[in-house]
């Protein structure tokens, strides 16, 4: 081959893919021509819902998950406070995230008899809200997830509960003391679960374990948490108004990978001033 015909043959693949470039640069019409499920489209995760309490560690807590949180694509943050108004600490920190937002407040009332459960009045209020905003929305896909604001979430749980049908799941790391809760698959299928904190439970799953398809709560008006089961069954309740063991889609590379972790941030010991020698300067106008 000459060099005169290589340098055609140059020439004539440089303008072929300066051509493809104009073509493709011109017409974004022609990529708006493709359904959404063929192109982009990312169905909304509602996260959030178990209730945030005010505690020395609340703000940390909540920092660190919003800018885990920030980087997680068509999320919508459901934040519900413990309390009987809304505080001006989570407020500020609500506004500051670049993330969308819900912000509700419901202050649980001890009952005589209840069994301790945490969160059920907030995680209800807080799907009934999700009712009332699916009903009106255009969009009624989506993805429900009842997290912690101390777990610690690898953005790859969030890439594995999108493809859920009905209720995935999936391993936690460092819950019911073990150093993996899991789901047990066999070809693919759900057929049992590594736990040995109450595993008689129908479900012996962490919270942090599974989604649910959001539009599944439009169909079953009455799923709700229960304060009349005792401590470890709330996953249970809810998860039964869904879902069968052999239903349950086993995601995380068929429950082999670890993508959340059921981490606790430890109480702090903060000093009594008044025992203190050395009377420090006041800090009570610094919000931490
Ligand atoms: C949830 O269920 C609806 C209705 O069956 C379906 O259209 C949707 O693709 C499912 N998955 C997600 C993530 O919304
Ligand atoms: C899960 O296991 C099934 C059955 O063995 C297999 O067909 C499937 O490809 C596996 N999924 C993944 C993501 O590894």
């Amino acid at each position: 081959m000459s060099f005169v015909n290589i340098k055609k043959q140059y020439l004539a693949m440089g303008m072929l893919v300066f051509v493809l470039l104009f073509l493709f640069n011109n017409k974004p019409a022609f990529q708006c021509q493709f359904s959404p499920e063929m192109s982009s489209y990312l169905p909304p995760i509602y996260g959030g819902l178990p209730p945030t309490y005010a505690r020395l560690a609340q703000k940390a807590d909540l920092t660190r998950l919003s800018q885990t949180l920030s980087l997680v694509k068509n999320f919508h943050w459901i934040v519900i406070e413990d309390s009987e108004t809304k505080t001006k600490l989570v407020e500020n920190l609500l506004k500051e995230s670049s993330l969308k937002y819900t912000h509700l407040n419901v202050k649980t009332h001890k009952a005589k008899h209840s069994h301790g459960a945490s969160g059920v009045e907030q995680r209800n209020a807080a799907l009934e809200w999700l009712r009332g905003y699916l009903e009106t929305a255009e969009d009624k896909k989506g993805v429900v997830y009842f997290m912690d604001d101390d777990n610690t979430y690898s953005l790859k749980v969030f890439e594995e509960m999108r493809k859920i049908n009905k209720v995935g799941v999936w391993p936690v790391g460092i819950v019911g003391g073990m150093r993996v809760e899991m789901p047990l698959v066999t070809n693919g299928k759900v057929t049992g679960f590594n736990a040995v904190w109450k595993p008689f439970r129908p479900f012996p799953i962490d919270m942090a374990g599974f989604a649910i398809n959001a539009t599944l709560f439009l169909d079953h008006p009455d799923a709700k948490f229960s304060r009349k089961v005792q401590s470890g069954f709330q996953e249970s309740e809810i998860l039964k108004y869904f879902t069968t063991k052999e239903e349950m889609e086993p995601l995380a590379d068929n429950c082999t990978k670890v993508y959340v972790w059921h981490t606790r941030t430890q109480k702090p010991s903060i000093l009594n001033v008044k025992k203190l020698k050395h009377t420090p300067v006041p800090d009570d106008h610094i919000e931490v």
